[in-house]
């Protein structure tokens, strides 16, 4: 079984994570997880703390010489900001002039939109900082990192996991630059395979593989900035190299689309997923939502075309998966909406905190690491193993059976 937890506060000096169940013998990387990691930095309509931070991992079990030993990961990400924060976000009991510099930083009018009043309420916080500080979605660093890890493990059997915006606000990017549209319907059937998109999309500063709507959706944010206001979007993740046969039918836990919806929905602000064409494929005939099938001694088995999404019966079917998530705006906004002061129920604006205008591109980077995770889960638990090399052979079997499942012997 694979399992992480992350811990830290947005302004504590560290945030940790420790993962559990990965195989012993895997390689790891760290060019990697540091580059994953300032992926989810970069992006049009970033706060000025994203220019500070330049995420490092601090390496702390689990990995010897570059190699994984199959005990627990763990690592740690240094807020370099800290020395700021020292006083305010103490562990000790405050001194008298630490006392003043967390007074002036504390939080008592809720934003709307944030968890600052449920959390308050249910916690028993008078300064809703210390909510805050916990639902910041800075905690997906960490979460990035964790993907960034079980990423490697898929990429060595040859997985691949790319994302892209599909729309900003009200821009929307033509559905063409990472689509197979069908010409007479003009509906998405699949998606375009990731070579032919990726270049572009890590180029735009808004990860669109449309140039004219990357230019579009940049103004956008420049407009909504100006005015005190935020924007959110659609993304998309893309997974290429999939085995059939991830996930299962048979218990409702065990569904890998709905285990995936979890995933990116536990992200700070996202509102929706859907999967394949998903909310589309309630107002067409099944005749044109469903993927044909067709066999191909080369290929083996495929589809004609990928609506579903590569996912059927809570399993992958072999064709690329595909999602999508919709983000709502900022919850933060410079010209705050009403709000009240939790000592006294006056009206007060909201409190405004340092805060992004969109962050829509690097949600969609923590998209990546959030479904790479899911799979990663997934193919533990379909192969299993505690060393690498007991998982490739577990491996190399379940593709020989399925070469023998049609009947017919196909290239693998
Ligand atoms: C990568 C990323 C960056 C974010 N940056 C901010 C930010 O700068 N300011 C802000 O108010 N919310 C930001 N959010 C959204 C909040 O974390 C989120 O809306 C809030 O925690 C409430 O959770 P909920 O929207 O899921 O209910 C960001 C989310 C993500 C995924």
């Amino acid at each position: 079984m694979l399992r992480f937890l992350t811990a830290g506060e947005s302004h504590g000096p560290e945030l940790v994570a420790i993962i559990e169940g990965l195989p012993a013998g895997l390689r790891i990387s760290t060019e990697l997880v540091e580059r994953e990691l300032a992926r989810r930095q970069k992006g049009y309509g970033r706060g000025r703390r994203m220019q500070i931070e330049q995420d490092r991992i601090r390496w702390l079990s689990g990995i010897r010489h570059g190699y994984t030993l199959g005990s627990p990961v763990a690592f740690s990400i240094t807020n370099r900001d800290w020395p700021h924060w020292e006083a305010i976000m103490s562990a000790s009991p405050p001194e008298p002039a630490d006392l003043e510099a967390a007074g002036k930083r504390r939080l008592a009018c809720p934003r709307p939109g944030h968890a600052d009043l449920a959390g308050g309420m249910k916690y028993g916080h008078r300064d809703l900082r210390n909510v805050l500080e916990r639902a910041s979605a800075r905690e997906t660093a960490a979460r990035v990192a964790v993907g960034a890890i079980v990423r490697q493990l898929l990429a060595h059997f040859g997985v691949r996991i790319a994302s892209l915006v599909v729309a900003l606000g009200d821009v929307v990017a033509a559905p063409e630059t990472y689509s197979q549209v069908d010409s007479s319907s003009g509906g998405t059937v699949g998606p375009l395979p990731i070579s032919s998109w990726w270049q572009q999309v890590e180029e735009s500063p808004v990860r669109c593989p449309d140039p004219d709507a990357s230019q579009r959706m940049m103004a956008a944010i420049d407009r909504a900035r100006e005015a005190g206001d935020t924007l959110g979007g659609v993304f998309q993740v893309v997974v290429e190299g999939l085995p059939p046969g991830l996930g299962s039918h048979v218990q409702w836990d065990r569904r890998l689309d709905a285990r995936l919806a979890a995933a990116v929905m536990s992200i700070p602000a996202i509102k929706g997923v859907e999967v394949g064409i998903g909310f589309a494929a309630g107002s067409r005939p099944g005749s044109q939502v469903h993927d044909a099938i067709a066999f191909d001694p080369q290929r083996g088995v495929y589809r004609l075309t990928n609506r579903a999404g590569g996912l059927e019966g809570g399993m992958t079917n072999g064709e690329p998966l595909w999602l999508r998530a919709v983000m709502k705006p900022i919850a933060t906004l410079m010209r705050p909406l009403p709000s009240v002061h939790i000592d006294t129920g006056e009206s007060a604006a909201a409190a405004v905190e340092r805060s992004d205008v969109c962050a829509l591109p690097a949600a969609a980077v923590v998209g990546e690491a959030m479904v790479g995770w899911e799979l990663a889960r997934a193919w533990v638990e379909k192969f299993g193993g505690d060393s690498l090399a007991e998982m490739e052979q577990n491996v190399r079997n379940y593709k020989e059976a399925l070469r023998r499942y049609i009947g017919v012997e196909w290239a693998d």
